[in-house]
């Protein structure tokens, strides 16, 4: 039996690909801050729950070491856990950056480095990140999401050569906007009185991709295919819109990409009336 280990299996994306692996006959450790929240997880068989926090060093080692203490190897780990950071550059706190970056970067890193001495030992093994059209485009208002989400696309990017000598598999999935607790609950939204208008057109915006994301579902599948088909591809684009995207991205040149954007987010006027 197969073992998958994930970050942030208490909701969305993270729990979707704990029960599709599940589903599929895969032993599942889905762990999370707080496991007391996710009893219908905690019922399934092959399916452990473990208290862990991607900021917390402790907390991680803590939830490894019980996970490999079963004598059970892990296949793959799926980097999910991550949030994100709304506001204006300058209007959010040194700490907000701060936990914006330690939960998307350092924790992705933190337990891909605790679990990456075990892949090396089998000489096997699969680490999946979590990125998003948004690590290879950017929309306003997420400087410092993007900036995370870019840094995860090219720390995972260069980290695939020198695990490849050694049968370790590294791929970047990339979904665009999905329904989940992303936009509501997680979110951390910083607002400022000197950008008010501004910030009213994009949370409106915001607000409405948000209601037409696709299922997380769609996110697990793509995960899943990444974590089996034994292919040295790197990215996966989760769902259709993502593909349009990137596809776009791709193709057109910056400054046409950018005029669109602003066409579509943020105004059809001049972007200057939205200041205050
Ligand atoms: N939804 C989208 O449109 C979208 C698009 C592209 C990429 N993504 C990415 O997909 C991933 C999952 O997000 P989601 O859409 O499924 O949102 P979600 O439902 O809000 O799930 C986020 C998960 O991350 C967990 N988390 C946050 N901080 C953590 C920490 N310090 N330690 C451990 N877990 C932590 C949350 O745990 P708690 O329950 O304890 O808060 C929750 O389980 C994120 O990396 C996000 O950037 C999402």
């Amino acid at each position: 039996m197969n073992t998958v280990l994930i970050t942030g299996a208490s909701s969305g994306i993270g729990k979707a690909t704990a029960l599709y692996f599940q589903q599929r006959g895969w032993r599942v450790i889905a762990t999370m801050r707080s496991p007391e929240k996710c009893p219908d997880l905690a019922q399934l068989p092959h399916c452990q729950l473990l208290a862990l926090d991607v900021t917390n060093l402790d907390s991680v080692q803590r939830a490894i070491t019980t996970a490999l203490d079963t004598g059970e190897p892990i296949d793959v780990l799926v980097n999910n856990a991550g949030y994100g950071l709304v506001g204006a550059f300058e209007a959010v706190t040194p700490e907000q950056i701060q936990r914006q970056f330690d939960t998307n970067v350092f924790g992705l890193m933190t337990v891909t480095r605790a679990l990456l001495p075990h892949f090396r030992q089998r000489r096997q093994g699969v680490v999946v990140n979590i990125s998003s059209v948004g690590g290879q485009m950017t929309f306003p208002l997420y400087s410092l999401y993007h900036a995370t989400k870019w840094a995860v696309e090219g720390f995972s990017e260069s980290l695939q050569y020198e695990l490849q000598p050694w049968n370790i598999r590294v791929k970047i999935i990339e979904p665009g906007p999905i329904k989940t607790d992303f936009y509501q609950r997680s979110a951390d939204v910083q607002r400022s009185p000197d950008y008010t208008r501004f910030e009213n057109r994009i949370l409106l915006n915001i607000e409405r991709t948000s209601q037409n994301g696709a299922p997380p579902e769609l996110v697990a599948q793509t995960i899943y295919r990444a974590s089996t088909d034994r292919s040295w591809q790197l990215r996966y684009p989760a769902d259709p819109l993502a593909r349009s995207l990137l596809w776009l991205r791709k193709l057109i040149p910056d400054g046409l990409f950018t005029a669109l954007i602003r066409r579509q987010l943020i105004s059809h006027n001049q972007s200057s009336e939205l200041t205050g």
